[in-house]
């Protein structure tokens, strides 16, 4: 079953198109991941199906619902989203940003109640930022203000959560344990995960499912083996790579590449 998908999906600023006739499926309770060249329209397609900008034609549909037509607190249950570029957080703390997670669970005036601080509780611990919980988010280094803002989304407990690009600011270590954290709730919660990666080798380690796109279209979408390709990398980023497995995790790895220079 797919919870999640699109049907000719078009997504425009103004006239110009940037998600082109995109039909897609997210596989449920999967992690897939996306990937593509800057400007290809990564982030504006996950702003779309998470209904932060709106859609020019075609639909999308969540649990058999056009999303435009949802509830706000309704989708706000179903579906998070780290942002690439979160907005400025003037003045407040990390707890304070993650309790926003809860918003879509609180009636009246907006009180937490016990269930929402132990689950912001559990976002601050399992995203190692209990520890700066009273600290000014704009006072955190660049990682450690990620990861609060990972906290928020995970406190939203949403079925389907997007990230774009999670790992950005944090170092090699770090990015490793929020992607196995992500693999972890996928794995023993069940939760969908689709995330924008740039880290090739992280997207074909962590995902079930890839996504290539190019130019708001789809180039190839399928298994890490059937995407993390020499064929598809060249078509996707114009790169001529060397692609190998991974001997640890046996999932395709890229060794090395060049660019792919024009001949005049
Ligand atoms: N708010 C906006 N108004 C107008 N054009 C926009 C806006 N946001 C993005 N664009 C344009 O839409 C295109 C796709 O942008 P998008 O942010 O979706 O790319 P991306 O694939 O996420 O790239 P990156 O890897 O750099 O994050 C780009 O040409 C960009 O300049
Ligand atoms: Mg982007």
């Amino acid at each position: 079953m797919t919870r999640l998908y699109t049907d000719m999906l078009n997504v425009a600023y103004d006239n110009n198109l940037i998600v082109k006739n995109l039909s897609i499926k997210i596989p449920d309770k999967k992690i897939t991941t996306i990937i593509g060249a800057n400007g290809c329209g990564k982030s504006t397609l996950l702003k779309a199906l998470t209904r932060i900008i709106p859609t020019k034609t075609g639909t999308i549909l969540l649990d058999g619902k056009n999303i435009l037509k949802e509830n706000t607190k309704t989708l706000a249950k179903k579906i998070a989203i780290l942002p690439q570029t979160p907005e400025s957080t003037d003045g407040i703390t990390v707890a304070e940003l993650v309790s926003y997670g809860r918003y879509p669970y609180q009636k009246g005036f907006g009180r937490l109640s016990k269930k929402d601080y132990e689950v912001i509780d559990w976002a601050l611990e399992v995203t190692g930022t209990k520890n700066y919980k009273f600290r000014q988010l704009d006072a955190l280094s660049g990682g450690q203000r990620q990861r609060a803002w990972i906290a928020m989304a995970l406190a939203q407990e949403t079925d389907i959560i997007f990230l774009d690009e999670p790992t950005t600011y944090l170092d090699m270590a770090h990015q490793l344990e929020v992607l196995e954290l992500l693999q972890k709730l996928n794995k023993e919660q069940h939760r969908t995960v689709v995330m924008v990666l740039h880290d090739l080798n992280q997207a074909a380690r962590f995902a079930d499912y890839i996504i290539a796109l190019k130019n708001g279209t789809i180039v190839k979408a399928g298994k890490c083996e059937e995407v993390i390709t020499k064929k598809v990398l060249m078509k996707v980023f114009n790169i001529d790579a060397e692609i190998g497995i991974d001997p640890r995790t046996t999932k395709p790895i890229c060794f090395t590449y060049n660019l792919i220079k024009e001949m005049k």
